[in-house]
């Protein structure tokens, strides 16, 4: 979709945003999203929940908890952390297919709710969420007109900074990133992020790293805590903290399990290939959450009213 046709569908695209505007090769760009997110919403409806949610559930405990009630779960779980009440202004970076922004406006009536994506097909499925303001935008191009009450980000933390990059450069990447949210809130405003991460060692210069990195998820990669924690200390104060991989692999599980159920009409969407390679996919990064090797943070943040004295970051 081009800038043109997003807008028709009424769609919030970008100013003169190239391929992959102001971080020029630090994390994934438009063609690199599309690659994953554009094989198209047919095929990710056979296997994620109702209101497609692409990330992480949030899981119970209980024996017979559903995909659908896990991840009502989580978006529950972030909008309440972020502060999303009656009337507030909620940012969502990253809203994949317009499922929080629903969350927002049907379930805690929020006055607004403004979604960034930079996959054209999520642009045109959530757009379709009544009352939501999408944007078909990079985080690094965005400005809004005013401050938000709170931001949440799910799942798409891990395309900001490509593998590769050194610590620095990362680190130097998610500080872009945390001080721009910073300067869209109040002081005592939060960011509710949540992102995989590596929790052991990462499969550098390995197959299973190159099939994540050229075939699965291009031009991303995973942080690894230590590199979160110096991208946002310098602005905000932790307030909560969750380490949930395990609920990750539960939350594969259940996609694997649909998408092999559906596995003839995928087929007939997508072709043998890219099942087989999606299937791949999920069974590899169930072994990744499994062994511990990577694993799933969810992170609350609260908007300090000046940086920390010595980090060396001006005040907004
Ligand atoms: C795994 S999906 C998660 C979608 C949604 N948050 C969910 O939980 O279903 C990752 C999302 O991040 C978006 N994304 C990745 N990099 C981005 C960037 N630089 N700016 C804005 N959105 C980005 C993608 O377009 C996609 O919508």
């Amino acid at each position: 979709m081009t800038g043109d046709s997003a807008a028709a569908e009424g769609v919030g695209a970008g100013t003169g945003m190239g391929d992959n505007p102001a971080g020029a090769g630090e994390g994934a760009g438009r063609s690199a999203i599309e690659h994953h997110y554009d094989v198209g919403r047919d095929f990710y409806r056979l296997w994620l929940d109702e209101w497609m949610i692409y990330s992480c559930a949030l899981w119970d405990g209980a024996e017979g908890t559903t995909l659908e009630q896990a991840q009502q779960a989580k978006l529950g779980w972030h909008a309440e952390a972020a502060g999303a009440g009656p009337g507030s202004r909620i940012l969502d970076i990253g809203c994949g297919w317009g499922g929080m922004l629903r969350h927002l406006l049907e379930v805690r009536n929020a006055g607004s709710a403004v979604g960034l994506t930079l996959s054209s097909d999520q642009a045109a499925v959530a757009a379709g969420v009544p009352g939501a303001e999408v944007r078909l935008e990079d985080w690094r191009e965005h400005q809004p007109e005013g401050t938000y009450d709170g931001i949440v980000s799910i799942g798409a933390f891990e395309h900001f900074a490509r593998s590769g990059l050194s610590s620095a450069e990362r680190r130097e990447v998610y500080g872009r990133f945390f001080d721009r949210c910073a300067s869209w809130l109040p002081a005592g405003g939060r960011l509710s992020l949540q992102t995989i991460a590596w929790e052991d060692s990462g499969p550098a210069d390995t197959p299973t790293a190159a099939f994540f990195g050229e075939d699965i998820f291009p031009e991303s990669g995973l942080p690894r805590l230590s590199d979160v924690v110096a991208g946002f200390e310098p602005w905000y104060r932790l307030v909560a903290f969750r380490s949930d991989g395990a609920h990750y692999e539960r939350t594969l599980a259940s996609w694997q399990g649909r998408l092999e159920a559906s596995r003839d009409r995928a087929i007939e969407l997508v072709g043998r290939e890219t099942y087989r390679r999606y299937l791949r996919y999920l069974r590899v990064s169930r072994a990744m959450f499994d062994r511990r090797v990577s694993t799933l943070y969810r992170f609350v943040l609260e908007r300090r009213p000046a940086p920390l004295a010595g980090s060396g970051r001006a005040g907004i």
